[in-house]
C-alpha cells in the first residue's frame, strides 16, 4: 500500500551529515557555517580558492573533481589539473583586459570548457554571466545588452547565435577553437591559451559581497531581469551541499542542470566543490539510456535533477532502466517543478530510493525548503525550512496565517545565499520586501501542522515548463514580431510531462488566413530567435483576447481557465469570440 509518510531509508555505512533537525534547527547559526571556510582564518575570499584550490592546499590535489562524459567521449580532471587549468584561464583573461568586477558572458554548451570557464572568471573576482546553451539570438541578445556586455566566451557552434550588430559594447568575443575556426571579429581562445605562461596566482581577494555571478530570470512582466549573487553565498551553499545533498567524501555526484540556470551554477559547480565532491558532467541532450549509461559508467551515488526528467525515465520504462546497473546510486534529489508523489512512488520502485524534493529560486541563492535524508517524506511536500530559515505564509495583507490555509510562502530575510541587488533595478529588488523584513516568494503554499510546506501555484502569471522559468511577456513579445500576429496572450498550460508547457493565443492580422502551414511558421520563429523551451507547444487562433476594460491589459487568468471551443483548436479557422 502506498503510504503517505516515507521513513528514511539507510545506506549500508552511510550516516547522514545531518542527522538530528530538531536540535540542528534549534542550536545552528550561519556563523557557525563560516568556520569552514578558509577565509574565516585567513580573511582572504574567493569562491573559486574555495571550491578548488584549497583542496589541493589541503592535500587532495589527486582526488577526481570532475568527470566529463558524452557518448564514448569521457575525461577526468583532478583537483589539482583543474587548479592548473582555471589558473591558465584566469590569467589569459587578465591578459586580455578582463577586471575584478567585469562581467564574462559564458555561453557554452555543458562541458568541462564550460566549468573551467566560470571558476576562471570567479578567480579573478570577475562577475560570471552563463548562458543557457539553447538560447537563440534575442535571448542572447537581451542579456548581455542589459548589462553593456563586453566579454564573451563562445565556441564555434554558439557563436553565430551572437548578434555582434547589436551589441556594440561586445568587445571581445572569445571562442573555444583554433584561430581556422573562428570569424574576423572572433578571437582564438585555444590561441590564447596556448600563449599564456602562468607566472603568479590570478586569484583576487574580493570582499564577502562582491559580485560573483549574474543569471537572468523570466517574472510575468518585462524582459527577464538579472539577479546578481555575492560570494557571501557560498556559505548557504557549502552548507546545503553538506546537509541536503549530503555529500560525503567518497560521493560521485551528478546535477543535471546546465549552468545557464542556476541549478547548474549553484548545485552543479559550486556547492559540490565547496564540499569537495567528484562531480560529473554528461553533455548531450536528454536521452534515458544514455542517462542511465552516466550513471553505471562514473558510478555515481548522488543525483540532483528535476521532476520532467524523471517523468520521462518513469515513461522511458522499466526495460531501459534494467539494462544498467545503478545500484551505486545512494541519494536522489529534485527541484524545480511540483514533484508528484507517482514520481516518488516511482523511484522507489525502479531505484529503491526516496526522491528527495527541494525548493529554492534563483533570487533565493540556495535551498530553502527541503527533505533531508534523515527526515520523514509526506509525499507532495517540499518539505521544511533548513536550519537557519524561517518561513510563513502570508495572506494578502501580510497577516501569517494559520497552518492548512493558503498564503504567500514567504521567507525571513537576509539569509547568505539571497541576492545582492536586480541588475540596475532597484525597484525591482525591493519589489521582493513588501512586507518589511519578509522576501516574498511569489508563490502559494500551505504549511501542516508539522511544519510540512506543500507548493499550490504561483500568485503571477509566470510559467513554468520541465522547471524552466518562463515569461509570458518575452513570449508574447517575440510573437508580435512575427508579421502575421496582431495580439498575443500567453499562459502555462497543464501538462502531465513537463508539468506546464507554454500555449499562446493569437489574434492575427486582418485578412491572414490560419493555416497548419502558418501556425508552424509562427512557432518555428519564437523557436530560432527566442529559444525553443520557450516557443509555445500549443497555438490557439482566437477572435480576441480578454482584456481589463480600463488599462487594456491582457487578462492571462481568463486565458488559462479558457474553454477551447472545437472549430478553434490550432491550425483550424478562428471562431467568434467564444462566450464563457
Ligand atoms: O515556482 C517555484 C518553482 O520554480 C520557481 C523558481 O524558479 P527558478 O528561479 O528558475 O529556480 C528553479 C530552481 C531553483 C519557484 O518560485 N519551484 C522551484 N522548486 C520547486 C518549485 N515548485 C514546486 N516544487 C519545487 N520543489
Amino acid at each position: 500500500m502506498r503510504q503517505s509518510i516515507l521513513a528514511p531509508i539507510q545506506s549500508a555505512g552511510i550516516t547522514p551529515n545531518l542527522t538530528d533537525y530538531e536540535e540542528a534547527r534549534r542550536s545552528f547559526s550561519w556563523a557557525q557555517a563560516e568556520q569552514h571556510f578558509s577565509w574565516s582564518k585567513t580573511g582572504r575570499v574567493n569562491m573559486a580558492h574555495e571550491c578548488i584550490d584549497r583542496h589541493v592546499e589541503d592535500g587532495y590535489g589527486d582526488k577526481r573533481a570532475l568527470h566529463y562524459l558524452e557518448g564514448d567521449d569521457e575525461r577526468v580532471w583532478t583537483f589539482a589539473e583543474l587548479k592548473q587549468e582555471t589558473d591558465r584561464w584566469a590569467t589569459a583573461l587578465r591578459n586580455e583586459g578582463v577586471r575584478r568586477g567585469d562581467i564574462v558572458f559564458i555561453f557554452l554548451p555543458k562541458n568541462a570548457d564550460c566549468y573551467i570557464a566560470m571558476l576562471a572568471t570567479v578567480k579573478l573576482g570577475a562577475v560570471a554571466g552563463p548562458l543557457f546553451e539553447a538560447f537563440m539570438e534575442e535571448a542572447v541578445r537581451d542579456r548581455i545588452a542589459d548589462c553593456d556586455g563586453r566579454f564573451l566566451i563562445t565556441d564555434p557552434d554558439l557563436a553565430v547565435r551572437v548578434p555582434r550588430s547589436d551589441l556594440p559594447s561586445l568587445e571581445k568575443v572569445f571562442v573555444t577553437a583554433g584561430a581556422e575556426q573562428c570569424r574576423e571579429d572572433e578571437i582564438s581562445w585555444n590561441g590564447i591559451l596556448a600563449a599564456t605562461q602562468v607566472t603568479d596566482s590570478p586569484t583576487e581577494w574580493v570582499e564577502l559581497d562582491a559580485p560573483l555571478n549574474i543569471h537572468y530570470t523570466s517574472g510575468s512582466t518585462g524582459k527577464p531581469k538579472g539577479i546578481v549573487h555575492a560570494h557571501r553565498a557560498m556559505i548557504h551553499q557549502y552548507q546545503t551541499g553538506h546537509w541536503v545533498l549530503d555529500i560525503q567524501d567518497e560521493d560521485v555526484y551528478w546535477c543535471t542542470a546546465h549552468p545557464g540556470w542556476v541549478t547548474g551554477t549553484v548545485y552543479a559547480l559550486f556547492a559540490p566543490w565547496l564540499n569537495r565532491a567528484t562531480i560529473v558532467v554528461s553533455g548531450g541532450r536528454f536521452d534515458a539510456d544514455s542517462w542511465y549509461a552516466a550513471i553505471e559508467k562514473a558510478g555515481i551515488t548522488v543525483w540532483y535533477s528535476a521532476p520532467t526528467a524523471f517523468r520521462m525515465l518513469k515513461a522511458a520504462g522499466a526495460e531501459v532502466a534494467a539494462r544498467y546497473d545503478l545500484s551505486t546510486l545512494r541519494h536522489v534529489l529534485s527541484v524545480g517543478e511540483p514533484l508528484n508523489p507517482e514520481v516518488i512512488y516511482w523511484g522507489l520502485e525502479q531505484l529503491g530510493l526516496r526522491i528527495h524534493d527541494t525548493w529554492w529560486m534563483t533570487e533565493t541563492g540556495a535551498q530553502l525548503i527541503v527533505n533531508l535524508p534523515s527526515e520523514p517524506i509526506k509525499p507532495g511536500s517540499m518539505g521544511r525550512p533548513i536550519p537557519g530559515i524561517d518561513i510563513c505564509i502570508l495572506d494578502d495583507a501580510g497577516i501569517e496565517q494559520a497552518s492548512g490555509d493558503i498564503g504567500h510562502l514567504a521567507i525571513r530575510a537576509p539569509w547568505p545565499g539571497l541576492m545582492r541587488e536586480v541588475w540596475q533595478n532597484e525597484a525591482k529588488y525591493q519589489s521582493y520586501f513588501q512586507f518589511g523584513g519578509w522576501y516574498l516568494s511569489g508563490d502559494l503554499a500551505y504549511r501542516d501542522a508539522d511544519g510540512y510546506v506543500f507548493f499550490q501555484g504561483r500568485s503571477d502569471d509566470m510559467i513554468n515548463s520541465a522547471g524552466e522559468r518562463i515569461g509570458p511577456f518575452e513570449v508574447e513579445s517575440k510573437l508580435l514580431e512575427h508579421g502575421a500576429v496582431a495580439e498575443a496572450g500567453v499562459v502555462g498550460k497543464p501538462d502531465p510531462l513537463r508539468g506546464e508547457i507554454v500555449k499562446a493565443f493569437l489574434v492575427l492580422k486582418p485578412g491572414v488566413n490560419n493555416t497548419p502551414e502558418l501556425i508552424d511558421d509562427i512557432r518555428l520563429f519564437v523557436r530560432t530567435h527566442l529559444s525553443a523551451h520557450a516557443a509555445p507547444r500549443e497555438i490557439e487562433v482566437i477572435a480576441e483576447l480578454p482584456k481589463t476594460k480600463i488599462s487594456g491589459k491582457i487578462l492571462r487568468r481568463e486565458l488559462k481557465t479558457w474553454k477551447t471551443p472545437d472549430e478553434a483548436v490550432s491550425g483550424l479557422p478562428a471562431s467568434e469570440s467564444p462566450s464563457r
